[in-house]
């Protein structure tokens, strides 16, 4: 067995009468004057606008700080560290991490370096996307947002994709989803993964959703083909469910629920013909809160796809 020793010269020495003198840390080499320029020399300088890199040495609900080597820690706020909205500071960087982060400002009214990684990752991924457009390429990314009118897309920066542009890229023959039934509206499934789903929904006309909300997950409507009528309630603790406002959407109208957001859709009676309407939702449509009017109780609600 071998035992590890440590070299004498970490330790100091004891001297005849078993005094313990420690070793010298440190020599003086620098003199007193030249002492302060010496450790100055050893810092980074910064300047607004660079971009900067650090080690994460603490991760807190509101910021997390970064050493990058600057005089004092530098802290981004935690609007500053993700593209997404309202992020856990945990689920977007480690304790130990090297993170790039551009500095906002060196000194704020409190005195402190604070850093944007967010901005950081704008400023890369500008220059990538400018070079893919110039070659007519394509960018690949995860659906973070359902937004009024469209998606948002995560490619570095929040990329904005018109509802009217997603279902000619995903839905280019629609026939396969198309189908009706008596009875019930029929749901068909196009794709679902764990950020966004879709779907296309068929109606004959006087079918209509039960009174719901999407229990957090965000929508987008698109008539394909028909008229589709969206009414949307007002929850009162006291009253109850209450009527708000309704409207007549023909085709191509795209219309986006916001959260919460109570409301039912379908295809009146009175219109006389089948309705045809594309769905986008994320996070996937689960359980589904419904209501009444006029009751304050509120069910749960689990819609079929098709296929299952
Ligand atoms: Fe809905």
């Amino acid at each position: 067995m071998s035992i590890a020793t440590t070299p004498d010269s970490l330790f100091g020495t004891f001297d005849e009468n078993g005094e313990y003198h420690p070793r010298a840390i440190t020599e003086d080499d620098v003199g007193d004057a030249a002492l302060e320029s010496a450790y100055e020399a050893t810092l980074v300088t910064v300047e607004d606008g660079q971009i900067v890199e650090g080690r994460v040495v603490k991760i807190d609900k509101d910021e997390v700080l970064l050493d990058i080597g600057y005089k004092s820690e530098g802290v981004i706020p935690s609007r500053e560290l993700s593209i997404r909205n309202d992020v856990d500071p945990n689920t977007v960087v480690k304790l130990g991490e090297h993170v790039e982060a551009l500095v906002l400002q060196k000194e704020d009214k409190d005195g402190r370096l604070v850093l944007s990684k967010k901005r950081a990752q704008y400023e890369r991924a500008w220059g990538k996307i400018e070079s893919v457009k110039e070659a007519d390429g394509i960018v690949k990314g995860m659906v973070i947002e359902v937004v009024k009118g469209g998606l948002i897309v995560d490619i570095g920066l929040r990329g904005f994709l018109p509802a009217s542009l997603v279902e000619l890229r995903r839905v280019r023959d629609l026939q396969p989803y198309v189908g009706f039934k008596e009875g019930n509206y029929w749901r068909h499934r196009v794709c679902r993964n764990q950020a966004v789903e879709m779907l296309v929904i068929c109606w004959r006309p006087g079918q209509k959703t039960p009174i719901h909300d999407h229990n957090g997950s965000h929508g987008v409507v698109r008539v394909q083909k028909g008229l589709m009528w969206e009414t949307i309630f007002a929850f009162d603790g006291e009253k109850g469910l209450c009527y708000d406002n309704g409207r007549e959407c023909p085709t191509g109208t795209v219309t986006g629920a916001g959260v919460p957001d109570i409301h039912q859709l379908g295809n009146p009676d009175v219109s006389g013909q089948d309705l045809i309407t594309i769905h986008v939702y994320a996070p996937p449509l689960g359980v589904l809160k419904t209501y009444k009017v006029g009751s304050a109780q509120v069910d749960l609600y689990t819609p079929n796809d098709f296929p299952t």
